[in-house]
C-alpha cells in the first residue's frame, strides 16, 4: 500500500515526533489569515496519523502548541484552541474504533477551561485504548517539563537520593509512559528543536522537510520514514561494531 519494502518495515520507528511548523507561512503565501493555515494543519493531522498507525507506528507525538506560543496574539491562540477542541470532538470516535489512546503534555492549566476540559475528557475516554498512542503536546515546553521534574523528585525524596539515574528521573518526566522519539519530524525547514522533548531527543533521529505543514502529506510522511530506515544508529558504538551485531540495540546503560 505504501512505498515500502519489508527491510523497511522491519525498521520502522516505534516512535514518531512531530513538530508540526509553517502553517502560518503556508496561509501567507496563499493570502489568507494565518487560521486558515492552522485549520489546513489540522487537516493533515488526521492524514498522517492514520498513515503512521496504518503502517504499525505505534507511538506518534504531536507538537501542538508550546509555551512560548502562549506570546502569540490573544485571537490566534484561541482560534487554535477551538481548532483542538473541534478536532478532539470529531475524532473520538475514530481513536474509540481504531483503539488509539490520547496522551497530553504540557501544562493543561495554561490552556482555556474549555480546551482543557475536552483534552481531559478525551484522555479519560480512550484510557483503556491499547493499540497505538497520540500524544499531544500542548503548552508544552522541555525545559518547563524538566524544572518541573526536578521539583517533584526533590519534594518527593526530600533532597536525601544521592544516586540518581536517568531511568529513575525519566519517570519525573511527562513522557514517562512513552518510549524515546526515535524520529523527530520537522517541517517548514527550520533546523531547531524550539523546546521540544530536548532529554528524550538525546538519541533521536532528525529529519527536517521544506514542506510547510499543512503540505507534508502522506507522500513526504513515508518518505521520512524511509529515510528513517535507512541510517546507522549508533548510540555512541562504532560502525563496525554494529555490523557484528544483529540489530540496533540501545546500550545497556543507556
Ligand atoms: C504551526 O505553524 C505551529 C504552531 C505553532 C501552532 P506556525 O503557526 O508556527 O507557522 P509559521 O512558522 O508562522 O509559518
Ligand atoms: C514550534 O514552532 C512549536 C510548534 C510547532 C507547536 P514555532 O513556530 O513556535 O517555533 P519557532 O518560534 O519558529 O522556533
Ligand atoms: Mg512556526
Amino acid at each position: 500500500m505504501y512505498d515500502l519494502t519489508p527491510e523497511d518495515l522491519e525498521r520502522l520507528p516505534r516512535h514518531v515526533a512531530v513538530i508540526m511548523d509553517g502553517n502560518g507561512r503556508w496561509a501567507r503565501s496563499r493570502g489568507k489569515p494565518r487560521l486558515f493555515g492552522h485549520r489546513n494543519g489540522v487537516e493533515n493531522v488526521k492524514s498522517v496519523v492514520n498513515t503512521a498507525f496504518e503502517i504499525g507506528i505505534p507511538y506518534v507525538t504531536l507538537y501542538a502548541f508550546s509555551t512560548e506560543n502562549q506570546n502569540r496574539p490573544g485571537e490566534e491562540k484561541s482560534g487554535l484552541m477551538r481548532l483542538l477542541q473541534e478536532f478532539l470532538k470529531r475524532e473520538l470516535k475514530t481513536m474509540m474504533g481504531d483503539e488509539v489512546r490520547l496522551r497530553a503534555i504540557g501544562d493543561l492549566n495554561g490552556l482555556p477551561e474549555f480546551a482543557r476540559n475536552a483534552v481531559m475528557e478525551t484522555i479519560e475516554k480512550t484510557k483503556a485504548n491499547k493499540k497505538w498512542n497520540l500524544t499531544l503536546a500542548l503548552n508544552y515546553g522541555s525545559r518547563q517539563e524538566i524544572l518541573q521534574a526536578v521539583q517533584s523528585y526533590a519534594r518527593k525524596t526530600n533532597g536525601m537520593e544521592d544516586d540518581l539515574n536517568w531511568e529513575t528521573f525519566s519517570n519525573y518526566l511527562q513522557t514517562r509512559e512513552l518510549p524515546d522519539p526515535d524520529l523527530i519530524i520537522r517541517t517548514s525547514g527550520e533546523f531547531r528543536l524550539s523546546n521540544f522533548l530536548l532529554l528524550q531527543a538525546a538519541y533521536a533521529e532528525i529529519f527536517v522537510s521544506p514542506l510547510h505543514w499543512p503540505d507534508f502529506g502522506k507522500v513526504a510522511f513515508v518518505d521520512a520514514l524511509k529515510n528513517y530506515t535507512h541510517r546507522e544508529r549508533r548510540f555512541g558504538k562504532t560502525g563496525d561494531q554494529l555490523a557484528t551485531a544483529s540489530t540496533n540495540l540501545l546500550p545497556e546503560n543507556s
